[in-house]
């Protein structure tokens, strides 16, 4: 052990083709691969720390999480599954975590804060693990966490072994300079239905999920042609499809879930007027109400001006890479 304390950065990403469904549970194992863009320098900052206590210490943006608290049990779980992989018999740790983004509003902070903790582990302990291996140990803490390992585009690939070996995130090697991602923030506060239990509902109890895996995987040819070639309107129209698919497979469960609230609709409304009349705008939508454009540089400020009563964060997701 060459020292005490690591910390690491690992951006949040969001799915164009999403994951939804786990066909084992405990390992966090997709139903169907999916397919991701990362947000640069959103995302989290993780420190841990070995700790002379008798339990695990979890801090999110400089507060105690309490032992109470679901987010406290799934950290500890992790470090759990931490000190078998590597042997560390009762070693505890303190894990410091700060998102620059609003944290569990459907923004996949999890992810970037599992994917943080599994580099900061790796560099605490000098296990030169590689991305591979750190998206499969990502994947553990939360499964899109695997996706978070990597800038740009990534593909998770779902694997076929039960052991869950063959499941971990890949990087597509294509930039796209002109990419723009613009977060609509409606509501900040955490979200009553986890993406565990929705989705739990869902491949139990929705009648069409049975087609959900060939609809990803035709999702997935296309984004992938999509990407390589520039196709924007391509790009877009697949993950707003695929993203509405998925938002009517969870409401067509029992118990079903609606992550939109009001703000959600009428934005959505507007994305699709704004379209009639000639504007390139997509969105896509992950657990919470919040959504994401998707755009290019070129109409930056016109859909800035349209969004202006919201809070908009713009990101270019390649400056920088
Ligand atoms: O990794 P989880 O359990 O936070 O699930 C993520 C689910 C979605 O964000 C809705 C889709 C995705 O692929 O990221």
């Amino acid at each position: 052990m060459s020292k005490e304390e690591a910390s690491a950065f690992a951006p949040v990403n969001i799915a164009l083709v999403k994951y939804w469904g786990k066909r084992n549970e405990e390992l966090n194992l997709p139903v169907t691969s999916s397919l991701s863009i990362s947000l640069g320098n959103y995302g989290a900052t993780t420190s841990v720390k070995i700790i002379d206590a008798p339990v695990d210490q979890v801090l999110l943006d400089n507060q105690f999480v309490p032992n109470t608290d679901s987010f406290y049990t799934r950290v500890v779980k992790f470090l759990e599954l931490i000190r078998n992989k590597f042997n560390l018999g009762n070693m505890r740790f303190q894990v410091k975590t700060h998102s620059n983004l609003p944290i569990a509003a459907g923004l996949a902070s999890s992810a970037s804060g599992f994917a943080a903790l599994s580099l900061a582990l790796n560099k605490l302990f000098a296990k030169n693990l590689s991305l591979e291996e750190l998206s499969k140990l990502a994947r553990r803490g939360s499964g899109s966490a695997a996706r978070s390992v990597y800038q740009g585009f990534a593909l998770w690939q779902a694997g076929q072994s039960p052991d869950g070996q063959d499941s971990f995130a890949y990087p597509i090697n294509y930039t796209w300079p002109k990419l723009r991602i613009g977060l609509l923030i409606f509501n900040a506060t955490k979200k009553a239905t986890s993406s565990t239990q929705a989705m739990q509902a869902t491949t139990k109890t929705c009648p069409f999920y049975k087609l959900w895996p060939q609809i990803v995987d035709e999702h997935l040819q296309i984004m992938l042609t999509a990407i390589k070639n520039h196709d924007f309107i391509t790009l877009g129209s697949i993950a707003e499809t695929n993203a509405l698919y998925m938002h009517s497979m969870m409401q067509a469960t029992i118990p079903p879930t609606i992550y939109a609230n009001e703000h959600t609709l009428q934005c959505i409304k507007k994305i699709w007027e704004l379209r009639s009349l000639g504007l390139n705008i997509y969105f896509t939508q992950d657990a919470g109400p919040n959504l994401k454009l998707i755009y290019l540089d070129e109409d930056s400020s016109l859909i800035k001006q349209h969004f202006a009563a919201y809070q908009l964060i713009e990101i270019d997701v390649f400056q920088g890479l």
